[in-house]
């Protein structure tokens, strides 16, 4: 059974370094399932995503490489080290931003980022950490009186404070406003800059998509996909969208039957057609061939929003609505083209 699980897809052989390798990961709880055989391996220096709605199995994933949960089935080595036998030894090269944490409620900001200080031989200066974080004005607030996005910088700080080797970030920006996000964004490059490798749980895709140097996409418990964002996008049923309004009609079996495309919309008279590079090609072909003009001929390029539907969301919602499934796509389809 692990052999079966031991060879997924986007494994590539040619890996430097694992500074994690999970393999074959399971997590059983009450008889089911909720990680079932995941595999992946973070490089040294990478910055790695994980992906999944609500409920997938990312946290359970990654407090299994940070040692918190111990494995029912397959194996995961961070640096070579066992997380759950060689715990100490992880703690000291390994930084975690939990999802969901908590600190004494009396604690202020500055005695926690000491207090965690001296945990380290060699921490990180807690001052300048707080200082990206935006955390001066707020030393002496305590842990009670912060508001969710300061609890959050705080965390943040905390799980880079020991100078770690990898940092394990489940959720970074959550409950940020967008500027606290951009400014983490660019702390966490500088991190991975530093050589730091950074395991990351994220539900913002924009976040991924300039983050991260791969994601795995988890759903109920399994990797569905390994990839660097742009070929996950690329790779998505429909990658490129085109839309347009032709002069006459064009028939949707016609259309539907290009090279590549994935799905024929069409409202008010304005057809929207997913597929790929190919596809844009045939259609202006086809359009061309048969003397009709296009009004406003759009091409976007699919996001990682699009991709991630693509992979997760249709399969969430199987049943007899299953032809409307085009209606997911060109709705994300008309949000991306009303952005640009
Ligand atoms: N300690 C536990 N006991 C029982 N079930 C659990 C436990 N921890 C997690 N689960 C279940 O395992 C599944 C995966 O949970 P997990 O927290 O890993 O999901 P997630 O992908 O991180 O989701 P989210 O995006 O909501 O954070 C869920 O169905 C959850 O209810
Ligand atoms: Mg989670």
């Amino acid at each position: 059974m692990d052999d079966a699980a031991a060879a997924p897809d986007g494994q590539t052989a040619s890996m430097a370094v694992a500074m994690v390798d999970v393999n074959g990961l399971r997590k059983v709880y009450a008889g089911r399932p909720v990680v079932d055989g995941v595999s992946f391996a973070v490089e040294e220096g990478e910055i790695f995503g994980i992906l999944g709605p609500n409920g997938a199995g990312k946290t359970t994933t990654v407090e299994c490489v940070e040692g918190l949960r111990t494995p029912d089935g397959g194996t995961v080595r961070v640096a070579g080290l066992d997380p759950v036998a060689d715990h100490d030894e992880i703690t000291r090269i390994l930084g975690a931003q939990l999802q969901e944490s908590e600190l004494q409620a009396k604690l202020t900001v500055r005695e926690a980022l000491e207090l965690y200080s001296s945990f380290y031989r060699a921490p990180a200066d807690w001052r300048l950490l707080g200082e990206r974080l935006g955390l001066t004005a707020h030393l002496d607030a305590r842990f009670e009186k912060l508001s969710g996005g300061q609890k959050q910088r705080l965390f943040i700080a905390l799980a880079l404070i020991g100078n770690p080797r990898i940092v394990v970030l489940d959720e970074l920006t959550a409950g940020l406003d967008p500027r606290g996000r951009r400014d983490t964004w660019s702390l966490i490059e500088d991190v991975r800059d530093a050589g730091v490798t950074v395991l990351l749980v994220t539900h913002f895709m924009e976040e991924a998509q300039r983050l991260c140097d791969r994601v795995a996409v988890i759903d109920r418990g399994r990797l569905v996909a390994l990839d660097t964002p742009s070929e996950l996008i690329r790779h998505a049923a429909n990658a490129t969208l085109i839309s347009f309004t032709p002069s006459r009609p064009v028939g949707h079996g016609t259309l539907g039957a290009l090279p590549g495309a994935a799905s024929v919309t069409e409202k008010a008279g304005r057809i929207t057609i997913g597929g790929t590079d190919e596809t844009v090609n045939a259609v202006i072909a086809l359009l061309v061939r048969e003397d009709i003009t296009a009004e406003r001929l759009r091409v976007v390029d699919a996001t990682l929003d699009d991709a991630f539907l693509d992979l997760t969301g249709r399969r969430r919602e199987p049943g007899p609505a299953g032809p409307a499934d085009g209606s997911v796509t060109s709705g994300s389809a008309a949000a991306s083209e009303g952005a640009q």
